[in-house]
């Protein structure tokens, strides 16, 4: 099993002093998960690429863009300008993401796929070879502070088994819900990338909340 990384959401951030929320937990995690939804794939709107350019010179870690819209790809020449370097869409809006994965790369981008919580493992499970990271959402995506959905951790076992099996590297994220009496459960199931939004944000001291959460790895 690849090494577990935390992947703070920024949504659940203070937007008024996002760079000094990223600094305070910058050195304590290993990815910043940046949700950008358009208020069409799902029902909010959150943040876009002018945000994505002004934090970038603020923090080294990796950009992780999960693109909860209907036509990321139009973006992906602007997303790598701004600085992402890995960039996830959902199965459901392309369900023969080969293009679209081609794209990315085209662009220098990391490329991953998301299934939300109805997808089945067998929507991605074809496609394994052609992604960084895919992404098993433990709550319906579009807002933060949700419940954690533990009737997805067979799916996310099934993905597991489908990447080991094949001898790739894909890493596989779990996005929702991530608290620390959860983010065993997703290790469990095979998970090596764990992304907490309000759990890190809205905790008094998300140093101290990251730790709480490698405490249970
Ligand atoms: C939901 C987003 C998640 C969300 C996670 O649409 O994809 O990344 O921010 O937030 P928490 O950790 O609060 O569930
Ligand atoms: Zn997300």
């Amino acid at each position: 099993m690849k090494p577990a990384r935390i992947a703070p959401s920024i949504l659940a951030a203070d937007f008024s002093r996002l760079g000094e929320e990223i600094a305070r937990i910058e050195n304590d995690v290993d990815w910043l998960h940046i949700d950008v939804m358009d208020g069409h794939f799902v029902p909010n709107i959150s943040l876009g690429i002018p945000v994505i350019s002004s934090i970038r010179p603020h923090s080294k870690l990796l950009f992780d863009c999960h693109l909860m819209t209907t036509n990321p790809d139009s973006y992906f020449p602007e997303l790598a300008e701004a600085g992402a370097d890995l960039v996830t869409v959902h199965i459901e809006v392309f369900p023969d993401p080969r293009p679209v994965a081609e794209l990315a790369r085209e662009h220098g981008l990391g490329f991953g796929l998301v299934a939300n919580p109805i997808t089945p493992a067998a929507s991605v499970e074809p496609f394994l070879e052609l992604v960084d990271v895919v992404v098993v959402m433990s709550v319906e995506p579009g807002f933060g502070g949700q419940s954690f959905m533990p009737e997805v951790l067979p799916k996310l076992e099934t993905i597991r088994k489908a990447v080991d099996s094949q001898g790739l590297d894909a890493d596989i994220q779990i996005d929702g819900g991530i608290t620390p009496s959860t983010i065993g459960l997703a290790r469990e199931a095979g998970a090596d990338v764990f992304v907490a939004g309000s759990a890190i944000f809205r905790a008094p001291d998300p140093v101290g909340a990251v730790r709480a959460l490698r405490n249970e790895l």
